[in-house]
Order: C-alpha cells, then structure tokens, then sequence
C-alpha cells in the first residue's frame, strides 16, 4: 500500500539500528577515491581544462553527501535551505545586498539597520544565517562584506529569481506530496489543475497567474532573461552548427530567418545577432503583449510581434521556428497544439523546427535537470523530458528529428527538425 506508515512494536529492534545510522557517516567508504577525485580535478582546473570546474562541483558535492551523517543531511533540507531562502529573500527586499556592494568598506550591521530601517537585532540574527551560508562574508562581529553572490544579488536581474519563486512555485512544490497523494499518485497532466492551484489557492493556470500580477510577471521575465548564462548556448559552435541554417537561407527582404516562439524579452535574438551579426532575413520575437511591452532591451533589428502560439502561425515559410524552455511548460497533448500550429507554417524541405531544452538522462540524470523537472510537475503539469519522450512527442506531432545537438551534460540540448 503506498504512502501508509503504522509503527509497531516489532519495529523497535530496527528502530535502534536506525539510531545508529542516523548519526554514522552516508558513505565513509567513499571518502578516500573522492578526495583522490577532488585533487585530480583541482590540477586539471588549475591547467585550465574544460569543464573541470563543472566535474569538480559535482564531485564535490558527491563528497559532502558521503561525508555527512543522514541526521546532518535531514537538517540541511529541512533548516538550512528553507531559512537560507527566505533570508536571501528578505535581504534583496531590505536592499542590504547593494548597500554592501555600494561600500568599498565591510558594513556594520548598526549601519546596515541605519540604511534599511529595519530593527538591529532582527537584521543581526539575517547577517550571520547569511554568512553561515556564504551569502556574504563575515569580516569582523557584526560586520560584514559581500562576496561574488551577493554583488550578483544586488541586480534585480538575478535577485528577482527570490521572489519569482517565491510568487510563483514554493507553494507549489509544498503541495506536490498533497496533491500526489490526493490523486492517488497519477502524474499530474493539467496546468489547470496541477500542485499550482492548490498551493496558490487560485483556478489561474501559471501564466493567467503572472498576468494577474504584473509585478511578479516582470521578475519571472528578468529570472529568463539570465538563467541560462555560463552554459554553452545552441548558436555555440560546441553545440549546433548555425552554418547549417545559414546555407540555402533566401534572401529576399521579406524572408524571415528565425521566429522565436514564446521567447520572452528576447535574449535569444539578441544574443544571436551578437554571435551572428550578418544573418540573412528577418527575426521575429513573438510572445504575449505583457511580456513584449517588459522587452526594452532589445536589439532594434528583431521585430517583436505579439502572437498567442495556440492560434495560427502568421508567418508563414520561415527557415526556422524556435522553441526555448516553451514545452517543458506543457503537458503532452497542449504541446501537440503547439506543434501544430508551427508544422502548419513551415514549408516541406525548408523550414526547421529547433527546440533548446533539456534530455533528461535516463539514468544519472544531473540534479538542476530532474529538480527542474519537478518545478514543471509542480507550476504547469509540465515535464523535462528523456529522448526518448521527445521522439515520441515530435513524431506524434508530425515531424522528423534530423539530429539532436548536445555540448556537454550541463547544458540544454537543440533538436532539430523538420516535416517528413
Ligand atoms: C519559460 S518562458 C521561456 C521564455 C524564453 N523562450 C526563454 O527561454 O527564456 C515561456 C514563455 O512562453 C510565453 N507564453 C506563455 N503562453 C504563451 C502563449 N499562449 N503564446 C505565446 N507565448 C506564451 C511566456 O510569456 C514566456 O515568455
């Protein structure tokens, strides 16, 4: 029976031996060949190999889940990282992470409470959870500087991710062990009616939720525009060879290049034209009004349209539609109007659907890959999903996957294709 717990007396004797392993190290046998693997990693970092810093946070972080006991591993999840949370949250809103910034001089916190306003006690008991956590640097009692975090916070672009996911999925994912259970552990498969609604309280899918509440919707566009940052983007050569594209692209002045569907305030195009400035044809941005009126940044030859993609696609022939992060927002068969709506447009033999998500690995999947994933279960009904599931959903929508580009495990993929 799944989800029910009764303790009986019989469970007393493993009871104690549970005790002991609470308080015994996860996986002490470990230690040695992982710090033998931190130190190989360390030189290949110092010498300047690709990707070893990435190798070597994951081995890292291998290390400290071996090392820890599983009672230090409970209060990690359940203390730390839900204070160290809602401190960030609070400081952000407090503007301590600028002041900090601000000063060429560690602050005290005396000072800090001077400039917030806030109560001194309150804000020292905030500044040494954030120092334990390494939000920012302790420099002398009750005196602080920041770090390279905290600088980063002190931009809203990166500081409202804080209060975009408080407003948008923290309840959310608090409701997933109460929603599974009271549906009998289906995989959810309605943005309407998914973990969103019940820990929101609202009948507003995810975006009619943003919509409702411009301010948040601002801070989810911000946390877009920068989340993929430090990754091997699509348009790298590492990942997919825009060559391919470019070859055999018409030229006309009203042949479009590449639509970006759903793209937000248009990092993507953006982006491109700085890689690729001498693109042949137009590039359109389409999104929702609300989010093109947030887009003031952008590159002035990218033409934004406000388009809703389960309607008909205007632009008809394009050499490319691209989707980024718009899928996984979607459960299979809202996905499918999507896609139809894009294979009517395209032109048999020319048009290419490219699609930048995750594959989820099936097995040893990275954990930013499968908590993501759960992110979609939670606002959307939505899933990162394996290859698998990504063969079967295009195939089923009509379309031929030509190759799927990877550059390396930490970064999204591009799939591209086209009509049979
Ligand atoms: C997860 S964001 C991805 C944004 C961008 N492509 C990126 O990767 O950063 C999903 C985007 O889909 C847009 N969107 C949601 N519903 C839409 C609709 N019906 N028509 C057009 N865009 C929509 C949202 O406004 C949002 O910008």
């Amino acid at each position: 029976m799944v989800g029910i717990h009764a303790t009986t007396a019989s469970d007393s004797k493993s009871a104690l031996n549970i005790d002991q392993i609470a308080i015994t190290p996860n996986d002490l046998g470990k230690v040695p060949q992982l710090v033998n693997k931190v130190e190989m990693l360390g030189n290949a970092l110092a010498s300047g190999q690709a990707n070893a810093r990435l190798q070597l946070l994951d081995v890292t972080e291998s290390l400290l889940a071996s090392l820890e006991t599983p009672r230090e591993t409970i209060l990690r999840y359940c203390w730390r990282n839900s204070t160290a949370f809602a401190m960030i949250e609070t400081a952000i809103d407090l503007g301590v992470f600028r002041l900090l910034v601000e000063s060429n001089e560690p602050r005290s916190v005396a000072d800090l409470a001077a400039a917030t306003g806030a109560e001194l006690v309150l804000l020292q008991r905030m500044m040494r959870q954030l120092a334990a956590v390494g939000a920012v640097v302790e420099t002398g009692c009750d005196e602080y500087t920041s770090n390279g975090f905290s600088t980063t916070l002190s931009e809203s672009r990166y500081a409202d991710a804080f209060p975009t996911i408080t407003g948008t999925t923290n309840r959310s994912i608090l409701s997933i062990p109460e929603f599974l259970k009271k549906t009998n552990y289906r995989n959810p498969s309605d943005g309407f009616n998914c973990p969103f609604q019940m820990g929101f309280d609202t009948k507003a899918s995810f975006f009619g939720h943003l919509q409702e509440n411009p301010v948040l919707g601002a801070q989810f566009n911000n946390l877009m525009s920068v989340y993929h940052q430090g990754r091997a983007s699509w348009m790298d050569p590492s990942c997919y060879p825009v060559e391919r594209l470019l070859t055999g692209a018409r030229r006309g002045v009203d042949e479009v290049f590449l639509v970006d569907v759903g793209g937000g305030k248009g990092h993507d195009l953006n982006e491109f034209l700085t890689k690729w400035p001498t693109t042949p044809g137009r590039l359109v941005l389409q999104d929702q009004r609300a989010v093109l009126a947030e887009a003031t940044g952008l590159n002035k030859a990218v033409e934004p349209m406000v388009h809703d993609f389960f309607t008909e696609q205007p632009i008809k022939g394009a050499r490319s539609y691209f989707l980024h992060s718009v899928l996984h927002d979607w459960p299979d068969d809202v996905c499918q109007t999507i896609l139809s709506q894009l294979k009517a447009a395209m032109t048999p033999g020319y048009s290419r659907l490219l699609i930048n998500e995750n594959i989820v690995s099936d097995s040893g999947a990275h954990w930013q890959a499968t908590s993501l994933d759960l992110i979609m279960m939670g606002d959307f009904a939505g899933a990162e999903r394996t290859e698998s599931q990504w063969r079967e959903l295009l195939e089923t929508a009509g379309f031929k996957i030509i190759q799927i580009w990877t550059a390396d495990k930490w970064s999204e993929s591009l799939i591209e294709c086209e009509l049979p």
